[in-house]
């Protein structure tokens, strides 16, 4: 790994989630050369199967690989990071950093011991979170949550449409309206594209609740990664598999993350 060229970091999400995780990055590290991949052609994940995630997943990130002989790749996606990250690592020559639910962090800060899950319908479901339960929050009554809903609007929002209350609230109280529902102290939004939605999130609240996510230990993570073999400041690039044209309204948000050119990758977004 040593000899491998100082290439830009690339992030991956089936859309604008990441950009929260990207967020996290730019905070400490505002010159880090970035490729933001969303994968808009496969849009979304957190609706579809194990089976054609993973070889989404799979198919982008060789390609981007090869391409862009990345120094770093982070999966900004817990749906893609909980199905693919364990196969995905040993066979990309770069460190690989995913996202994964911070039911770790949660649990530390619960006083009541019962945690939410807030994430995509695939991401609840996945044996990695059982894992991260088990392992993290053996003490805690972990409640699951899946909002595709969420996901939506918080695409919407990045586009400059107005978010519909009902939709953040739907969410909450999905977890909040289950059994120990009513102790609920904490929040953990594993999915990237729900920290977009913080706001919402927070005035759609029944009441007081902390919401958790894993952006600020991702960053702390591929800066200790990179350490003093950082890539040379470039302009950040967002890449797409779909349409260009849709995308317009996105502009001014990618800009603020540093984001300067908009175009689509090569070979679309078959796997
Ligand atoms: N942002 C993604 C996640 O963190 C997935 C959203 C989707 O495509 O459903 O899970």
């Amino acid at each position: 790994m040593t000899d491998r060229p100082a290439g830009p970091v690339v992030l991956l999400d089936s859309g604008v989630g990441g950009l929260s995780v990207l967020a996290a990055i730019r905070r400490r590290l505002p010159d880090l050369p970035c490729v933001y991949c969303a994968d808009t052609a496969g849009f979304p994940y957190g609706t579809k199967g194990e089976a054609e995630v993973s070889a989404r997943v799979a198919g982008l990130v060789g390609r981007l690989s090869e391409r862009i002989r990345p120094a770093l790749v982070v999966i900004a996606c817990n749906t893609a990071s909980t199905i693919a990250l364990g196969w995905l690592r040993p066979v990309i020559a770069c460190p690989v950093v995913g996202t994964v639910p911070a039911i770790k962090p949660a649990a530390a800060r619960s006083r009541t011991r019962v945690i939410g899950v807030l994430g995509t319908e695939a991401t609840i479901r996945q044996p990695y979170v059982d894992a991260l339960a088990r392992d993290h929050a053996a003490d805690c009554r972990v409640l699951r949550f899946g909002s595709s809903a969420l996901v939506a609007a918080a695409e919407a929002k990045l586009r400059g449409e107005p978010v519909d209350p009902a939709v953040p609230a739907a969410a909450l109280a999905g977890l909040l309206d289950q059994p120990d529902g009513e102790r609920l102290d904490t929040v953990v939004l594993a999915c990237t594209h729900f920290p977009l939605l913080a706001a919402e999130l927070a005035a759609a609240a029944p009441r007081a609740l902390a919401f958790v996510d894993g952006a600020e230990g991702i960053a702390r993570r591929v800066e200790a990664l990179l350490g003093d073999r950082r890539p040379p400041p470039a302009p950040g690039r967002f890449l797409a598999t779909g349409p260009l044209a849709p995308l317009a309204p996105l502009a001014p948000a990618l800009q603020e993350l540093g984001l300067v050119t908009i175009a689509q990758l090569e070979g679309g977004g078959g796997a």
